[in-house]
């Protein structure tokens, strides 16, 4: 049977046997299981190479059910998901004991999101248990925005991929957190910054460094194609390499091309400077460059606002230390 496809029923069979599913959503392809099977949630960490250190987000068809895994949910919880979800939102509240630990890695919170995607929320409406799911690579590599990366990088370790086609918004959910008295962004993502802020009516705190102890799947290096990634403004002799030959160098740029350099060497995120586009095209050129025969990939900051800060945080993480 084709590991790839549209079939619902067959997708749900698989999750109540306790088998991992490929699903699409609006952010990025998602590696799912039953969250309430510990031994489930145990092979997702496996077939990923995961450290059990690092909690997975729990995925629900509706924010009205995250009331049977969480408690004390805060009245800005409610209100946020009434203007975002389903959407590209995750929201760290206080778990109950239904919850299994290694879904929350031990820790007495729960990351909780409604992805806005039309079959993986058929699919959750069919299931009785909602799904623990990280995205579909393999740990610390790009994450995936269509199914056959999905089939490409752990075909073989995956039941089934639900193909929703290439996720409309490229980049995972913005992460914040709830569980305390002051809501701190755990991760920047598809929800830009300032929507947020507008929403909550306050700017908010930023926790989203390596060091922090509560998002440990933020880690530096965590985006990170295998080629090697240098931020183009560094002066050339800082890269270490032989100025001689740059036809093995790609730019990745966010919309102008250089002028002195040919434009095949050049990869642009958006043309006409489009957040939305650029983030959209983000993983997939990443990952084309890393297949390509360029050994050198020279990458461009975004503009620091909007997507642009989420756009620089992944470029951040894949640039070479
Ligand atoms: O867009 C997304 O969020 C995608 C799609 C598939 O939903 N999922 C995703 O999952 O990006 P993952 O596992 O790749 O990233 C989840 C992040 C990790 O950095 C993890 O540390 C953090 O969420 N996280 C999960 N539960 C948490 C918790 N209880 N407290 C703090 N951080 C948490
Ligand atoms: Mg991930």
């Amino acid at each position: 049977m084709n590991k790839l496809g549209t079939d619902l029923h067959f997708a749900a069979a698989q999750l109540r046997a306790g088998k991992l599913v490929g699903i699409p959503t609006e952010t990025v392809y998602g590696l799912a299981a039953n969250a309430l099977d510990p031994v489930a949630v145990a092979s997702i960490f496996e077939a990923k190479n995961r450290p059990a250190f690092d909690p997975l987000i729990v995925h629900l068809a509706s924010f009205e059910q995250a009331q049977a895994y969480c408690q004390n949910i805060p009245d800005l919880a409610y209100q946020l998901a009434a203007a975002f979800c389903p959407g590209p939102i995750t929201f760290i509240l206080p778990k109950n004991t239904r919850i299994p630990d290694l879904v929350s890695s031990g820790q007495p919170t729960v990351g909780i999101r409604i992805p806005n995607h039309p079959l993986t929320l058929q699919l959750l409406q069919q299931l009785d248990f909602p799904l623990a799911a990280p995205s579909a690579n393999p740990f610390g590599y790009v994450s995936p925005t269509t199914a056959q990366h999905v089939a490409d990088q752990l075909g073989d370790k995956i039941a089934y991929i639900l193909d929703g086609g290439a996720c409309e918004i490229g980049l995972e959910s913005t992460i914040i957190d709830l569980s305390i008295a002051a809501p701190k962004v755990l991760r920047l993502g598809g929800l830009a910054l300032e929507q947020l802020e507008a929403a909550v009516g306050q700017k908010l705190a930023l926790q989203t460094s390596s060091s922090n102890p509560k998002a440990p799947g933020m880690l530096l290096k965590h985006y990170a194609p295998n080629k090697r990634l240098r931020w183009a403004q560094e002066p050339a002799s800082a890269t270490n390499e032989p100025l001689a030959d740059f036809s093995k160098t790609a730019w990745l740029r966010f919309s102008e091309p250089l002028a002195h350099v040919p434009l095949k060497q050049q990869f642009i995120l958006s043309p006409s400077g489009d957040f939305k586009q650029a983030a959209n095209r983000l993983f997939a050129l990443l990952r084309e460059l890393d297949n390509s025969t360029f050994d050198l990939i020279l990458v461009e900051k975004a503009p620091e606002i909007g997507l642009g800060r989420a756009i620089n945080d992944r470029l951040k993480r894949a640039v070479t230390p």
